[in-house]
């Protein structure tokens, strides 16, 4: 709800005022090649065919035992899935492929520097490795079913084989993204209450060969600190038998998994037969407060969805060669890195480093070498790429059949120029809309049934019902051009379980907002609120416009502005903090911010350099804001609270709108000129 005294002029209001684009439509032999080309898939999964449509997507996994009940919805709104069904997530993603595939490759391994040699895991090499490093959890770490354990990792082989060998064991992985600091690290321990760490020495980025495992010294002290202690640290080392950290190993806590591994080698470990409701891991998430919510995914539903989207979206086919160029500490490499390609006995290339070094061609040198067929990134890397090297594509003798774009929305120019140049006008594209909480894809069209259109999602997949809905929950049509709130009608078996440790938040995010009953155990009264503003065209395509909640998506991935502003107020001299969303021509959007100081300090560059540290150790480099301002006050409204929203039309050179209303409206003013006017002093970045 707006608060009265808020200026009312949300980004979605301001975003509508677009026009409609030209569609594209996929080739012919797109089409004679793909998956899905029958649009009967959408009236197979109709609402009136909902929730049995979805066997057929669980029907792509192997069951040790199969289920009951396809939806569950007796404690509403925590929905279960396949419920009576049990699986192992490890075995449906290696060893049911060893008969057949064995001797392919199911990663590829691409370091940074381009003088390393590729390493390529077959199936059975990620089967001899996924089971070795399974026996060392179980046997030398003590792990067991139901566990849970924090993996920091780079892209590396050995984070895949991490995860299977959790998962094998019906251990909980939780993965955080290797570029988060020590502290984010050791809080989301100490969340998950793992015990067992398991991180590497170092890996390439942009040139350099940084110091991991400092960060998991960092994480123990800030975990313990929060009364979880990490009895074991297990390290990887990027180079067998060579430590390249320079910090040192910590008697009886840090081993060496290279050292380990002797131990075990030749081990196998019988896949734990998990019910299909059993969590496979939590991913954290940035939400409007300050603590990340672990978001906590189940075994069946999720590998089912997870499965049955890579075919049909992604179009993967075993003899495919699919590249996707996100990160694994992200919900897009859990996805569409491992669980989904690797269930399907796909081929999916990981690339350790940075996709501009050395230089912008090196994504298409690898891709050539390679032969990738299936491409995957998000709009801030296609900008990067296109800003630092337009030319490059041409120059490579690769050919895509197919591309997605995810994490954030796509200006239609953007998405021509992936089209045109880095696509050669041969590939589909997919623009596909979800997020962490969602296990796998909402929106997106299917790739040989329906035309794209730039900036637009699309229609929502087989089995997802969204509607967008006004504050009120009135149903806005397709059509009108007015934006609202999506959310999706149904539960579906991607969805998350819950809130680790916090059902309460689950509920209150994500159903609160336009449940009516709060007692009612059907699924039609519990209507699924992501958080994101959209609108639908008359062809019912939807166009993603951004997040309604206090959350900035910084190159495509979450930020939590309660969690930057306490990142700030650690720093002494600081009062009071404010972070807002300011448009950036290559991330899409980065964090703004506003400080005011406490009595008797004055601004110094020395200030905003110590913003910029605590936001990089709290929460890591990818948080840095574009600058820092110091103000001698923020802008209130009467009852105290400040105004982000008028900071936010400042930073991005939008009208303030009407602030007579405020307790200090003079502020605006002085705020406004210090950002827009020309005082190079006050800029940091
Ligand atoms: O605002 C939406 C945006 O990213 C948010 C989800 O972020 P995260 O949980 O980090 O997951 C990213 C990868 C799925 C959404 O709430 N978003 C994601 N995909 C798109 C998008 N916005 C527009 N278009 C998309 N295709």
């Amino acid at each position: 709800m707006t608060n009265q005294d808020e200026v009312q002029v949300s980004e979605a209001e301001i975003a509508v005022h677009w026009q409609e684009e030209k569609l594209y439509h996929p080739s012919t032999s797109f089409i004679a090649q793909a998956n899905m080309t029958d649009p009967g898939i959408y009236d197979r999964f109709s609402l009136d065919n909902f929730p049995e449509c979805f066997k057929e997507y669980a029907d792509l996994l192997t069951w040790d035992k199969y289920w009951h009940t396809t939806l569950d919805t007796s404690d509403a709104p925590f929905f279960k899935w396949f419920v009576g069904g049990r699986l192992n997530a490890s075995y449906n993603c290696i060893d049911r492929h060893l008969d057949e595939y064995k001797n392919k490759a199911a990663i590829i391994w691409v370091p940074e520097p381009e003088d390393e040699p590729h390493e390529i895991l077959t199936y059975q090499e990620l089967y001899v490795r996924v089971n070795e490093f399974a026996a060392l959890l179980r046997d030398f770490a003590g792990l067991k079913t139901g566990d849970r354990v924090t993996i920091h990792m780079p892209m590396v082989p050995e984070l895949p084989i991490a995860m299977l060998a959790c998962a094998r064991l019906g251990v909980i992985h939780s993965v955080v993204f290797g570029g988060f600091s020590g502290r984010a690290c050791g809080e989301r321990i100490a969340d998950s209450g793992s015990r067992v760490l398991i991180t590497m020495d170092g890996y390439y980025r942009n040139g350099k060969l940084l110091n991991h495992k400092e960060k998991a010294d960092r994480a123990a002290s800030v975990a313990s600190a929060e009364g979880q202690e990490v009895d074991k640290v297990l390290v990887w080392r990027r180079y067998r038998g060579k430590y390249v950290s320079e910090t040192p190993m910590v008697e009886g806590r840090d081993f060496f998994v290279d050292d380990l591994l002797a131990d075990y080698r030749g081990a196998r470990v019988e896949p734990v037969s998990m019910p299909a409701e059993a969590p496979l891991f939590l991913m954290y998430t940035s939400g409007t407060t300050g603590r990340p919510k672990g978001c906590q995914h189940s075994t069946g539903g999720y590998l089912a969805y997870v499965t049955a989207t890579s075919k049909y979206v992604q179009d993967i086919h075993p003899t495919d060669v699919y590249w996707c160029m996100a990160d694994i500490g992200w919900i897009t490499g859990h996805s569409y890195i491992v669980y989904g390609p690797l269930a399907l006995a796909a081929t999916s290339v990981m690339y350790e480093g940075v996709p501009t070094y050395p230089d912008p061609g090196r994504p298409w040198r690898i891709a050539e070498r390679l032969d990738v067929n299936i491409f995957h990134t998000a709009p801030t890397t296609v900008r990067m790429l296109r800003k630092a090297g337009p030319d490059e594509p041409a120059k490579y003798n690769y050919h895509f059949k197919h591309m997605t774009t995810v994490g954030e929305p796509i200006e239609p120019e953007v998405w021509r120029w992936y089209y045109e140049v880095i696509g050669k006008g041969e590939a589909v594209i997919v623009d596909t809309w979800w997020q962490t909480e969602t296990g796998g894809f909402l929106c997106s069209t299917m790739p040989a049934i329906h035309p794209m259109k730039p900036g637009s999602a699309g229609p929502g997949m087989p089995g997802i019902h969204p509607l967008v809905l006004d504050e009120n929950g009135n149903p806005i049509p397709a059509g009108a051009g007015k934006a609202g709130n999506i959310v999706i009608q149904n539960p579906w078996p991607g969805q998350f379980q819950t809130i680790w440790g916090d059902p309460d938040r689950f509920v209150e995010t994500y159903f609160a907002k336009y449940n009516k009953n709060p007692d009612s155990k059907d699924w039609r009264d519990w209507p699924y609120f992501p958080g994101d503003a959209a609108v639908q065209a008359a062809d019912g395509y939807f166009r993603i416009l951004g997040r309604v909640d206090d959350v900035i998506n910084v190159a495509g991935h979450r930020l939590g502005t309660k969690e930057l502003e306490s990142a700030c107020l650690t720093v002494e001299e600081v009062a009071e903090a404010s972070v807002v969303p300011i448009n950036d021509e290559l991330k899409g959007k980065m964090p703004d911010i506003y400080i005011s100081l406490k009595p008797g300090y004055q601004p110094s560059e020395e200030i905003q350099a110590k913003v910029v540290r605590s936001i990089e150790t709290t929460i890591g480099k990818i948080a840095r804001p574009k600058h820092v301002w110091i103000v001698p006050d923020m802008p209130k409204t009467r009852s105290g609270k400040i105004m982000r929203r008028v900071l936010a039309a400042i930073s991005n050179h939008m009208d303030v709108g009407d602030v007579t209303t405020l307790a200090n409206p003079e502020v605006v003013e002085t705020v406004r000129q210090m950002v827009q006017g020309d005082r190079e002093s006050e800029f940091y970045g």
